[in-house]
């Protein structure tokens, strides 16, 4: 099986690096805004400060943490916006919340541990080191992020947004899926990647990944996709998109990391 990451390997280091500037400067310019992001954005986060190298490695992943990442999914492709975005699981205060206790590890976890288990099952790669170049600077950016939290009170569009609990027809989603994601996405769910992420097959999540739980996949896509027309889903044709792309070939979690 070719390797996905095989292509963006292969870029001379000018051209990554190259890349990964232009995609992040466009990234603010071609998307929608909601709720504080751009204000977030576009203040300064200092030319060469270790969070905007963590900012570059969260728009990019592939190329600029191409050792850590096994698909072609970069972070900003689920937590949209830079992880600014409502609703589609801002990195904004995420920073003040860890340690916490996570029920799927058992035990408390740390902000590095809960990125670990992004690059564990999400990109479907290996976890960093804590005191990887790459993970400080990705700490750095979700730090400088969350300095922007209202103080002493939850931030309002954590997480993802709620659904009542519904039941996907994967024919519904399968006939929804054809017209209203293929023409981003592929028939083929390949998209064309970086511009267009994968949704299923070699290049995207794990099995393992939060968005391969239907619930989770269902409010991801109610409040966020289609990306050109968000909010134009009802809660069950979502479910019913969902449950379509859960029954779709992606790759396996490896258990090795299931303490992430
Ligand atoms: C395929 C989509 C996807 C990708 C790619 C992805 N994540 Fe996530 N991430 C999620 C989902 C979904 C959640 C919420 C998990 C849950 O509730 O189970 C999450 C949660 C998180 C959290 C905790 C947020 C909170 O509010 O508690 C952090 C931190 C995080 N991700 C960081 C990252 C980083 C850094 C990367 C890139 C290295 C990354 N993620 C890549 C889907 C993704
Ligand atoms: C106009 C193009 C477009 C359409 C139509 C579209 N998407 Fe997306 N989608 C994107 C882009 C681009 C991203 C990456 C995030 C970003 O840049 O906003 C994305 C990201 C995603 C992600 C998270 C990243 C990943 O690949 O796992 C999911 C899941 C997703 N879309 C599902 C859907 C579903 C389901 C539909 C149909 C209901 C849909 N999208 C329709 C362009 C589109």
């Amino acid at each position: 099986m070719p390797n996905p990451t095989s292509r963006t390997r292969a870029l001379p280091l000018w051209l990554a690096v190259l890349t990964a500037l232009v995609l992040s400067l466009s990234s603010s310019g071609c998307k929608k805004h909601s709720g504080n992001s751009s204000a977030i954005l576009e203040s300064n986060i200092g030319p060469s400060s270790l969070a905007l190298r963590g900012r570059l490695i969260f728009d990019s992943t592939p190329t600029m943490a191409h050792s850590y990442t096994g698909n072609l999914l970069s972070c900003g492709d689920c937590h949209l916006e830079s992880g600014t975005a409502d609703y589609a699981m801002p990195m904004i205060d995420v920073a003040n919340l860890f340690p916490r206790y996570s029920q799927r590890a058992g035990h408390t976890i740390t902000l590095v541990n809960r990125i670990q288990e992004c690059f564990a099952r999400s990109e479907n790669g290996v976890p960093p080191p804590a005191g990887s170049p790459g993970m400080k600077a990705l700490v750095a950016y979700i730090q400088w992020l969350s300095r922007a939290a209202p103080q002493g009170q939850p931030y309002e569009s954590r997480g993802l947004v709620k659904l009542p609990a519904l039941t996907g027809n994967p024919a519904s989603g399968k006939k929804l899926y054809a017209s209203r994601c293929a023409g981003c996405h592929g028939s083929n769910g390949a998209g064309m990647p970086p511009s267009l992420p994968p949704l299923w097959g070699a290049g995207s999540f794990s099995d393992g990944a939060g968005l391969n739980q239907t619930a989770k996949m269902a409010a991801f896509v109610q409040h966020n996709m289609p990306q050109n027309a968000p909010g134009t889903l009802s809660p069950q044709q979502s479910y019913d998109v969902a449950a379509y792309l859960a029954t779709r070939p992606r790759p396996k979690f490896d258990k090795a990391y299931q303490n992430y």
